[in-house]
């Protein structure tokens, strides 16, 4: 839906203390985002970035360059002084600016990530369909500690008296409808009640929850919208929560992909990222995490304690047990592990295998070529139906320099042997066992470079007889 009339402010500036973290509460991640590009993410579903002001104060600056591609447009909160202030803070902005100011503003939590889309469209409709000066977004979790309580009145028409925060709570009283912080206003109306707002309270801060009371007692329309879902209203303020929404979005993504015909035998065990494709009849064993914007095709078989990272997989792909894949793109049909290590500009070829503690970086293994055990590829380009033999290394590395080791379609690379790039080995050619290559190989030649061996018969008894002649 498209809310006319309305901007978004997504409240980003606080620290975020009871996280203990180094890093701006809004850059923690779940879901392998940032809580504030979730946000923005949502906003984004209703209004054009340009309509969308996102207040930032702590870290502004890291804030700011992690989200900057969004092209939302940022408002300095300098001081932190609550949620109240954060709103002084924009009207103040808009003040100095020359924008017209928005007939409405939904106004969204920078720690509230799992918030969906449809949830906000029907809020901005009730907040339309109510003429409402302020529409309140709200839930009742199974343990409401810690959030403002939004007090429901029983005198009609008033619905809802104030918004009254965990530490004012009168004791003993329990209140469990939760404000989520996300709400819909006139602008009109919370602008004109801002400068109300007092700091007279548990934490020494300007709280736009107060605003609620303000425009009941003007006599405004004050409403509030149960959501559908708990989980998608809750906040992030400490890493417990954190990793609480984190297992929620990833709960979600995994109904998404089996819903999809991925089968996931343990999804409670795994770490897939929401925008993670997998095609159907895939199936995930237990323990796997798929990160980043990975691919993967149809057909494909990830085995236990593989991890991949922002890689791209054909169909009928077998990643074998523990395998580590990042920036990979791998070709229908290959076979990789156990054990493998795929680095950044791995281009495995269709059918390509890939095994046991093999390590690849910027290399090209062409359809059908096989690396199987304890080989370093690195800055290579290899042809089709190559075999490269056990323990292969290429010394790509001369301390200064990365240099790149060709090799032809059809070759056969001995055991043990090393390539000292730069170096090229024909099509069809052949690197006896143990060889270190240092010249390049011509095309279906054969290429030893290794001492010549000394076969010396009976030595061994030899050797028994003179030392027993010695002994006394
Ligand atoms: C707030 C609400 C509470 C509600 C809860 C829901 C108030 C006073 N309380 O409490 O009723 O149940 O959210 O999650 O609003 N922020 C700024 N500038 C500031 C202070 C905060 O931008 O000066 C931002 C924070 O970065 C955060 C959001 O506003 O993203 C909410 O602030 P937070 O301190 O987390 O409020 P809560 O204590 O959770
Ligand atoms: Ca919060």
């Amino acid at each position: 839906m498209e809310a006319t009339g309305f901007a978004v402010a997504i409240m980003a500036a606080g620290k975020g203390t009871r996280l203990k973290s180094k890093r701006p509460k809004v850059l923690h991640e779940v879901g392998g985002q940032a809580l504030l590009l979730h946000v923005i993410a949502a906003a984004r579903t209703l209004v054009s970035a340009e309509e969308i002001y996102c207040i930032v104060g702590h870290e502004a600056e890291r804030v700011q360059s992690a989200v900057a591609f969004t092209n939302v447009n940022f408002v300095p909160q300098q001081e932190q002084r609550g949620t109240g202030h954060a709103m002084q803070t924009l009207k103040a902005w808009f003040n100095n600016s020359s924008r017209r100011l928005p007939q409405h503003l939904l106004v969204l939590s920078g720690d509230v990530p799992l918030i969906r889309p449809e949830t906000l469209s029907s809020l901005c409709e009730m907040h339309i369909r109510e003429r409402a000066a302020m529409t309140i977004l709200t839930a009742i979790p199974p343990d409401p500690t810690g959030y403002g309580r939004v007090l429901r009145s029983t005198s009609e028409p008033i619905e809802v008296e104030a918004i009254v925060e965990q530490k004012a709570l009168q004791p003993g009283r329990y209140e469990p409808e939760i404000n989520s912080g996300i709400y819909c206003f006139e602008t009109e109306a919370l602008f004109s009640n801002l400068d109300k707002l007092s700091t007279d309270n548990a934490h020494g801060e300007f709280y736009l929850t107060d605003v609620a009371a303000m425009l009941v007692a003007e006599g405004r329309r004050v409403v509030a919208l149960k959501a559908d879902g708990v989980d998608e209203v809750l906040g992030a303020n400490t890493i417990a929560e954190m990793m609480h929404l984190d297992q929620a979005m990833r709960a979600d993504v995994a109904r998404r992909l089996m819903a999809q015909g991925v089968t996931i035998f343990r999804p409670d065990t795994c770490v897939i990222d929401a925008e993670v494709t997998i095609g159907a009849d895939t199936v995930i064993e237990p323990y796997v995490q798929i990160l980043g914007a990975t691919r993967i095709g149809s057909d494909c078989r990830i085995r236990s304690f593989s991890v991949i990272q922002q890689s791209v997989l054909g169909n009928s792909v077998t990643v074998r047990n523990g395998c580590i894949l990042d920036g990979a793109d791998v070709g229908d049909g290959a076979v990789l592990g156990p054990y493998a290590h795929l680095r950044p500009e791995s281009n495995i070829g269709p059918a390509a295998h890939v095994g046991n503690f093999c390590e690849t970086k910027k290399v090209t293994l062409g359809r059908g070529s096989k690396a199987n055990h304890l080989t370093y590829l690195g800055d290579a380009v290899i042809g089709e139906g190559v075999n490269v033999g056990a323990g292969v290394i290429t010394c790509n590395y001369d301390g200064v320099h990365k240099h790149t080791t060709t090799i032809g379609d059809g070759a056969f690379v001995g055991s043990d042997s090393t390539l000292v790039a730069p170096i090229s080995i024909g099509e069809g050619a052949y690197v006896a066992a143990g060889s270190c290559i240092t010249h390049p190989v011509p095309p279906g030649a054969l290429a030893l470079a290794r001492s010549q061996q000394v076969t010396k018969e009976g030595w061994a008894a030899a050797r028994k007889a003179a030392r027993a002649a010695k002994r006394p």
